[in-house]
């Protein structure tokens, strides 16, 4: 942040051996990400997130990705999303009814974890039709080893990854852990199948144009593991930032119950509701802001570029940093201010779009963002029509930037009852 301020919109950087620059400009953003894309790849920085989760639609390039992506399309598919949403809406409802336990009392919960479950259910009813089976009550724990081991190693540049420590080994049987969870979900299908038009039946049925032949059971595990990874924690951390930034602005808490109250009547609400409740939305969209889940991504460049009038040559890296460009004050009024309504159209319409990125763009783009944005703003309103929750007073909350933006010491929250459920 402070380099980009300092120097401007392109800033050199040398990380170990590589070399590259930091891009602040919309148009240099916009250059690399969606009008020269052909031209970069995705950064050796993300070599540890392939040699983890495989060759897949997160990590893989060209010919190969293209035919993933096709693959998996139609699951996200806009005349898809009632369907699914409806089962967001109910997965909303069940956590909804099993807070009532908790809000009876006034010990805290960590919010981030609930909300890691709840949309971690979400993917799997949603997506994969499944459930965890005896791995349930494991992945919690296996899920944030993995994502600690991962994100701390991407900042260590790996020159401790292979050394047989504890650490390592706990890794390793996490590892195996959501491994089983993802060939439960696999056999299970398989056992069972099923004719719904889900992304788990996408995946199984798809046949190469040329061979005819289904994907091996190893790339399934990659995608399925890549699904799960890239479509649960980042909504939950969507929603466990929107819940923290509301519990510190109560106006903005008043304006988001008046308005689900006001909408709903103390129905639980569905996809049609969603268009009613802009400031629920506008409440997600200003948390992704502030804190975006996938807070920084990276390119390489294949053949030498220019940007800002700087070459970039062949094999260095550009930088696009969401966290940085959505507090940029050329571009954001008072970029620390939790302010929802600054994206109402009227104040969006002069905003450079690639200035704001919580999903990407181009043809990397989230698959999952509009599956995200719906599921995010119906748990919103299923449990604010139900519940408010207090920050523990003088916790302390910090971003930690492992390959999502996470709360370091978690979001420990009291839940207190408000409406009916
Ligand atoms: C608030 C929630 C989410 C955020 C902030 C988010 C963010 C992102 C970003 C920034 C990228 C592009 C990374 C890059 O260009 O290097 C991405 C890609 C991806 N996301 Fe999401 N995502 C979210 C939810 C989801 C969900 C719900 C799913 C699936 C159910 C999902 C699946 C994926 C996949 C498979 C890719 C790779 C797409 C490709 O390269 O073709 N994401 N996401």
């Amino acid at each position: 942040m402070s380099a980009a301020l300092l120097f401007g919109d392109v800033v050199y950087f040398r990380i170990g051996p590589r070399r590259g620059y930091l891009i602040t400009n919309p148009a240099d953003v916009r250059h690399v990400l969606q009008d020269n894309a052909r031209n970069y790849h995705k950064s050796p920085l993300y070599d540890k997130l392939r040699v983890w989760l495989g060759n897949g639609l997160l990590t893989s390039e060209d010919e190969f990705w293209l035919r993933q992506r096709r693959i998996a399309q139609p699951a996200f598919h806009h005349q898809r999303i009632a369907a699914l949403a409806s089962v967001m809406a109910a997965a909303a409802r069940d956590a909804a009814v099993q807070w009532r336990t908790i809000a009876s009392g006034d010990q805290p919960v960590d919010v981030d974890q609930e909300m890691m479950r709840l949309t971690r259910t979400v993917v799997l009813r949603a997506l994969l039709g499944a459930d965890l089976g005896p791995f349930a009550a494991k992945i919690d724990h296996a899920w944030a080893i993995i994502n600690q081991h991962i994100g701390e190693s991407f900042w260590s540049l790996g020159l401790t990854d292979r050394l047989p420590t504890s650490k390592h080994r706990r890794f390793q049987a996490a590892r195996a852990v959501l491994q089983g969870a993802v060939d439960h979900v696999i056999s299970q299908r398989r056992r069972n199948p099923s004719d719904s038009a889900d992304l788990l039946s996408m995946l199984l049925s798809a046949r190469d144009e040329e061979t005819g032949e289904a994907m091996t059971d190893e790339q399934l595990r990659v995608e399925v593991t890549t699904f799960l990874l890239a479509g649960q924690e980042t909504t939950s951390l969507a929603l466990t930032w929107s819940w923290y930034l509301l519990s510190q602005h109560p106006g903005a808490q008043r304006r988001l119950e008046e308005e689900i109250d006001g909408v709903l009547n103390g129905r639980p609400p569905e996809y049609a509701d969603l268009m009613n409740l802009p400031y629920t939305r506008m409440v997600i969209d200003e948390a992704l802001r502030l804190y975006p889940p996938a807070w920084g991504f990276s390119r390489q460049a294949l053949a030498d570029d220019e940007l800002g009038g700087f070459r970039l040559p062949r094999g260095w890296l550009a930088f696009v940093i969401p966290y940085v460009l959505h507090r940029l004050p050329a571009f954001w009024e008072h970029p620390e201010a939790f302010d929802p309504e600054r994206f109402l159209p009227e104040r969006s319409a002069e905003r450079p779009k690639f200035v704001y990125l919580p999903f990407g763009a181009g043809p990397r783009q989230c698959i999952g963002k509009q599956f995200a944005l719906i599921e995010a703003q119906l748990i919103l309103a299923t449990l604010a029509q139900g519940y408010r929750l207090h920050l523990v007073p003088r916790h302390r909350v910090e971003p930690w930037p492992l390959i999502s933006l996470r709360p370091r010491f978690g979001m420990p929250m009291v839940i207190e009852r408000r409406g009916a459920i």
